[in-house]
């Protein structure tokens, strides 16, 4: 529930995103309707700041909207605008067609344009004003994604008085792939104005100091970065910036609950049921980008059916598919392709009443997510590269039942944790086919041993925790 404006509270607390965690849409009707924003970025964060009732500043996810603050449910939001021109070369461009090709290990080619640049600098400074204008004396700044990696250097310059974190929630691409980008030093300069840079991964890390040494001529720590502990360290003036890997999560034990209702168990049912209760029901839920290999699975399963080895009245995939950056070309392109496979595979193998693909572009709420991984017995992930990917962990999460088995990228962040899944090389297509083949005709005791693994793992270690270690590193937070 969204009460109305609230006067500017200077805020102790203050998360930094592109996106606020809802974003502004216009019915069929014509009227405005706040909707919850797409990605993983918000499904992780938005939990855990409304239970410390932080504030929020991002962009409201339409251009050319002013919006003043508003109070929703205790989170403060504080919006920022983008014009169209903006929105087309720093957020689609510099961000979409530029960063993120680049840092996902160039799976589409970046597209480096000058323009495009002077948009994400003005676009970073106009953030930075605004937390600026948001943020009590000696308060916490946590600053989000790629989208702002020169916000921290032009924060501390307003604001020397704040604790500045940083968490990139994408990959951090090999130094050979970083060394393309033009403005590589000032990107490595930006993200040095905080005093914690977090990763996912301490590859990642490492990457980055190796880089504030060649590139600004720093002097990092040369030991080891561990999994949320001993970070990285570089002396920046009077500073000491820390450097370290902080593996994200979910709100797993929400999950888990939701996924243990009534209404979840029967709706699976019920799904289960308007399939043609199939022997398998094969799941994929993403965002609709090129790097999470939708088209791979498709492919691997349009091999299986015609060599026989899966029979169409035996299994049912389904797709689910948010939409996403629909006006960056790659992203055009990859729905082109995928929304044609699956009308070939459907082609050749349906029968009336009985598509073997489902494929649905749209996004659906929680609680019809929960009961779609309550209902698939395998699921399908296979990212060419993806910084954590959230959904494995949200499937293991909903299998409270020890159910159901997980096809998992290699070269998703989430694979260094989920060792008990079945670990695929997205590019290896046979390999891909073999996986979904064991996956389908999984041993029940050893599909239950492999997600009692998983389980722990995630129960474990879920959004809160990576949250409170990014603070305690920060020395926001007591350690305890
Ligand atoms: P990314 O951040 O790249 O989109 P993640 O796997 O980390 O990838 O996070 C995606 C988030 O979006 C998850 O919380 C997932 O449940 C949600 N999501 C993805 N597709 C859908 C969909 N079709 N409907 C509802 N939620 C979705
Ligand atoms: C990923 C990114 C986020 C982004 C989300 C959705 O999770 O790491 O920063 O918000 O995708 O993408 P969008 O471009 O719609 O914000």
């Amino acid at each position: 529930a969204i009460a109305g404006t609230t006067s500017t509270p200077s805020a102790d607390f203050v998360v930094v995103a592109n996106r606020l965690p809802v974003d502004l849409d216009h019915g069929v009707d014509g009227e405005r309707r706040w909707t919850a924003s797409p990605g993983g970025l918000v499904s992780a964060l938005e939990p855990f700041l409304r239970s410390r009732k932080g504030a929020w500043v991002g962009w409201p996810g339409v251009p050319d909207v002013e919006v003043a603050e508003f109070d929703d449910d205790g989170l403060v939001l504080h919006p920022v605008s983008l014009t169209a021109a903006e929105v087309s070369n720093y957020y689609e461009g510099f961000s979409n067609a530029t960063l993120w090709p680049l840092y996902h290990d160039v799976v589409a080619p970046p597209v480096f344009d000058r323009s495009w640049w002077d948009s994400y600098v003005r676009v970073n400074h106009r953030f930075a004003e605004a937390s600026a204008a948001v943020a009590a004396h000696g308060a916490t700044v946590w600053i989000q994604d790629y989208q702002l990696q020169l916000v921290p250097a032009m924060l501390r310059e307003l604001r020397p008085d704040l604790r500045i974190g940083f968490f990139l929630h994408i990959p951090f691409p090999p130094v050979e792939l970083f060394m393309q980008l033009p403005w590589r030093a000032e990107i490595v300069r930006g993200l040095i104005g905080a005093d914690l840079i977090g990763f996912h991964r301490p590859g990642g890390a490492q990457n980055f100091l190796w880089l504030a040494r060649q590139l600004v001529g720093l002097e990092p720590t040369r030991g080891a970065v561990g999994v949320r502990s001993r970070p990285g360290m570089v002396q920046v003036g009077d500073r000491t910036v820390r450097v370290g890997a902080f593996p994200i999560s979910i709100d797993a034990a929400g999950l888990d609950t939701l996924a243990r209702s009534k209404s979840v168990a029967e709706r699976a049912k019920q799904l289960r049921a308007d399939l043609g209760n199939p022997k398998a029901v094969l799941l994929g839920v993403d965002r609709l980008d090129y790097t999470k290999g939708i088209d791979l699975r498709l492919q691997a399963l349009h091999e299986l059916l015609h060599e026989e080895r899966l029979k169409p009245e035996d299994v049912t995939f389904v797709q689910l598919a948010t939409p996403s950056r629909e006006r960056v070309e790659h992203y055009q392109r990859m729905r082109g392709e995928i929304e044609q496979m699956v009308g070939r595979i459907n082609g050749e193998f349906a029968r009336v009443g009985h598509p073997v693909v489902h494929y649905l572009h749209q996004s659906v709420d929680r609680t019809e997510l929960a009961a779609f991984f309550s209902a698939a017995d395998v699921m399908v992930v296979t990212p060419l590269r993806d910084g954590m990917n959230l959904v494995c962990k949200e499937y293991v999460a909903t299998r409270a039942d020890l159910g159901g088995a997980l096809v998992l990228s290699e070269f998703a962040g989430a694979a260094s944790e989920l060792t008990s899944a079945f670990l695929v090389n997205p590019h290896d297509l046979d390999g891909v086919k073999n996986a979904l083949e064991a996956a389908i005709t999984l041993d029940p005791a050893e599909g239950r041993r492999r997600m009692r693994a998983m389980r722990r793992q995630v129960l474990t270690h879920d959004v809160d925790r990576w949250a409170r270690s990014f603070l305690q590193a920060l020395g926001a937070e007591p350690v305890g």
